[in-house]
């Protein structure tokens, strides 16, 4: 039987989890305010429009028209394309055995919450006692039991959430996009409530006009949107795919952009708000504390919450469920679309691939709970996203412009939505989204000719970025070119 959503809602929320991830609260306020403030909003809207919804629509078509997981729904394009759907797919493999790690760190200071254990300096606690950070990359060290811990646990906890695929899925995302919304908007009262707030979201939002007239914030537009879509990793094509046959198209994607976007919006508040209090509170400047990535939920939050006036751990409880929430679900869309295709493919058993998926996926991950761990989490996560991202997004749009009845495929999607989109989305897919994005990447490879990524050796930046790659499409390859199994 084939697998199917229970429920529009259900497809709808399962895309906007995936969707919403940990990019949404540590990366999009830092971006926005690195890159002009409220006027960031013009390009990101702009690229929301021109690149976001498109890919998205995109996406949803092609998984709703074949009724299959990435890479045969490519495979249907043109034989060969089969392997850009592999590809993609390994990128989110590659992504989710450290975003796991990331996820066990918030279960271990889930666990810190109830007595602050993090102390006073919570920078050495983090860097030096938690991770127990080596100097460098080539010294890897021993393994953190405790981060294991909470991989093991992580990793439990997404193999439950797809063990029936669509059924299961469809299920858990109520709880994992409903439960960090209300606690995203319990942390915007607590954080806008307190002194020093409005210094913080007047760093957030006050418009540098001239900003504009950098290309570099363009560009931030469009790579943030990319990423935080959770486009070009065959999700979202997979997740379409178990749509019935009637259902809408175009709304969704516009759905799904906006709930998305709203949420990084609106977690910006959270995030400057207490950072305006922490400023207020420490003297510093709010540019000298603002931060982004695990800094921010691991060495910045923990001090604000220290320092709250009543029921600090309360809110640092709330804080670490809400990153576990957020990301759980983007977590387990990336296992969830490997997982259908490998079964689409070679017939397994859903219950082995869930398994063998999921052990494989954490002894990979154990690499990252090493003393070095943090190094090749950042030099991977670098790749990951600046690089294989970017190819699979360029490659998707050439497939479906250059190789495909583009018209045709935006009539289909026309046909089953109540509203419908017109030639300008052929425009976005055929020119302007390949174009931006592949500036986006030659300026990125042109830096990584430059200088090695991160200040790390080339050998390292070499192993944890380059190869990877290649392996990857060697490994997609193969996948293509062994036989379907009816
Ligand atoms: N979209 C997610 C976010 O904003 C990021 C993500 C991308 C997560 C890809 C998993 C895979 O955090």
């Amino acid at each position: 039987m084939k697998d199917i959503w229970q429920s529009r809602t259900s497809f709808i929320l399962a895309s906007i989890g995936s969707a919403i991830g940990l990019g949404n609260i540590w990366r999009f306020p830092y971006v926005c305010y690195a890159n002009g403030g409220g006027a960031f909003l013009i390009p990101y809207l702009i690229a929301l429009l021109t690149s976001g919804i498109p890919l998205m629509v995109l996406e949803f078509s092609l998984g709703h028209k074949f009724s299959k997981p990435a890479p045969a729904a490519f495979g249907n394009i043109k034989k060969g394309f089969e392997v850009l759907g592999w590809f993609a797919l390994l990128i989110g493999f590659g992504i989710v055995t450290y975003y796991a790690v990331v996820m066990g760190w918030c279960f271990n200071y889930l666990g810190y919450s109830f007595n602050l254990a993090w102390g006073k300096d919570t920078q050495t606690f983090f860097f030096n006692q938690f991770l127990k950070i080596s100097d460098s990359p080539m010294h890897i060290g021993s393994i953190q039991w405790m981060i294991v811990l909470g991989l093991v646990l992580t990793w439990i906890a997404i193999i439950a959430s797809i063990w029936k695929g669509p059924n299961t899925v469809g299920k858990v995302v109520y709880y994992t996009v409903i439960i960090p919304w209300i606690i995203l908007i319990v942390l915007v009262i607590r954080g806008i409530t307190l002194p020093g707030a409005i210094e913080g979201l007047k760093f957030y939002l006050t418009p540098k006009f001239s900003a504009l007239l950098d290309y570099k914030v363009w560009l931030a537009a469009y790579s943030q949107v990319f990423f935080s879509l959770t486009i070009g990793f065959g999700v979202q094509i997979t997740y379409a795919s178990f749509l019935p046959r009637d259902s809408d198209v175009v709304n969704n994607a516009f759905l799904v952009s906006f709930a998305n976007n709203a949420t990084s919006f609106v977690g910006g508040f959270a995030v400057f708000s207490t950072l305006g209090y922490y400023a207020q509170q420490t003297g510093l400047p709010v540019s000298e504390v603002v931060k982004s990535g695990p800094h921010l939920a691991f060495v910045t939050y923990p001090t604000i919450i220290s320092m709250l006036p009543f029921a600090a751990g309360l809110f640092g409880i709330l804080f670490f469920l809400m990153l576990l929430t957020l990301g759980i679900d983007s977590a387990f869309s990336l296992v969830e679309a490997g997982a259908a295709s490998i079964i689409d493919k070679f017939k397994l058993k859903r219950i082995y691939v869930n398994i063998g998926f999921g052990i494989i996926a954490m002894l990979i991950g154990i690499i990252y709970t090493t003393r070095g761990g943090l190094y090749w989490l950042d030099i991977v996560d670098h790749f990951m996203n600046n690089y294989g991202l970017l190819v699979v997004g360029i490659i998707e749009c050439i497939a479906i412009g250059y190789f495909y009845n583009h018209k045709e495929l935006r009539e289909y999607a026309n046909s089953k939505s109540d509203f419908t989109i017109g030639p300008w989305w052929d425009f976005c897919i055929k020119f302007l989204t390949p174009i931006v994005v592949g500036i986006l990447f030659v300026t990125n490879i042109i830096e990584r000719i430059k200088a090695p990524y991160g200040g790390y050796s080339r050998f390292a930046e070499f192993l944890g970025g380059w190869l990877l790659i290649i392996l990857f499409i060697i490994i997609a390859v193969f996948l293509f070119r062994t036989r379907r199994r009816e």
